[in-house]
């Protein structure tokens, strides 16, 4: 190989390795404070693992190849004492001391300004915003919007099984427990976009139970409160009319909610505004007509075992106009 190519292939090499340190899920680039920690903890100890394999390499040269006047001290018990025992037992010891207080991300002190409530169910996650007395105010799904800059308490309930609820690049996971309450701190340093991901193992589709996070500005955030605290918005023309008409009279409102109609289903996701929600499916498809179209029709095709079953009684028109109303529901 020319110096050339090898050359070209060590940076595409790199680059490749590198570019699993950045991305919306990523724990190594961080967007908020307590997940820099744990980015920092990870660091050190890559860069302490690192050199302890190259001290570790160097003995091992040292033992095969140096003379036997100056390798003897390697068999004695002195050597075997500090390298086998003394440096395991500190290494070990300080590191699970940082790992317990690093990535203790549970709220502790005085509650965060806000309270939001996220549930996970087989394989979406309820997303409740509480008042300060801890009061619902509105329901989401599979999606949280917060402040940037601003602590948030999340309380992390569990419907049915144990789910893990982690968003890398923002705060350590926390296990959501049947039964029990955990209440992680999270807070965004800047505005962006985060990806989070159930981390245990829960059925079927556990690996397509995956969230947003989005943290916007103070007051865009504040708008979309009132947004969200709003009924649905009422049908702008006959044929977005005609998508709430099938809605209401083929069984939807058994499952769902959606405020100012009358459905109060509280099986599946509110969808009093899911039209601007960013994914369906908890994370699966981006959230366009055509999704919700393809999801109404053959729900359990797209994600096997979720509650939520098809109807392909809807074709043509009929579906255009449910997909497009939903759609409407900002
Ligand atoms: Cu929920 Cu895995």
């Amino acid at each position: 190989m020319s110096p050339r190519i090898s050359t070209r292939c060590a940076e595409a090499l790199a680059a490749a390795a590198l570019a699993g340190c950045a991305g919306p899920q990523s724990a190594l680039d961080a967007g908020g404070e307590a997940a820099g920690r744990i980015a920092g903890l990870a660091w050190g100890m890559f860069v302490g693992a690192a050199l302890i394999l190259g001290v570790v390499i160097g003995l091992l040269a040292w033992a095969v190849w140096a003379p036997d006047s100056s390798r003897r001290w390697l068999a004695g018990d002195r050597a075997i004492v500090a390298g086998g025992l003394v440096l395991p037992v500190v290494v070990l010891t300080v590191l699970l001391v940082a790992a317990l207080t690093v990535t203790d991300g549970r709220a502790s002190g005085e509650a965060a300004g806000l309270r939001i409530r996220v549930e996970g169910e087989q394989w979406w996650w309820r997303v409740t915003y509480l008042d300060p007395d801890g009061r619902p105010l509105f329901a989401t799904a599979n999606e949280i919007r917060i402040p940037a800059g601003r602590a948030v308490d999340l309380e992390l309930h569990a419907a049915d099984v144990i789910h893990s609820f982690w968003v890398p690049a923002l705060a350590g996971k926390l296990d959501m427990i049947p039964g029990h309450v955990n209440v992680l701190r999270l807070q965004a340093d800047r505005v962006g976009r985060w990806r989070g991901q159930c981390a245990e193992y829960c059925g079927g589709a556990h690996a397509w139970m995956a969230f947003v996070v989005v943290a916007e500005p103070g007051e865009v955030f504040e708008a979309w409160v009132a947004g969200q605290r709003a009924p649905a918005p009422p049908p702008a023309d006959p044929f977005l009319a005609r998508g709430r008409e099938l809605f209401l009279a083929f069984g939807c409102p058994a499952c769902h909610t959606v405020r100012g109609t009358g459905a109060m289903g509280v099986i599946g996701p509110d969808l009093t505004h899911v039209g601007g929600r960013l994914t369906i499916g908890a994370g699966m498809l981006p959230n366009h007509v055509g999704t919700l179209a393809a999801w109404i029709v053959d729900a359990p095709h797209l994600k096997p075992g979720n509650r939520m079953p098809g109807f392909p009684v809807f074709t043509g028109e009929d579906l255009r106009a449910l997909a497009a109303w939903l759609e409407s529901l900002k």
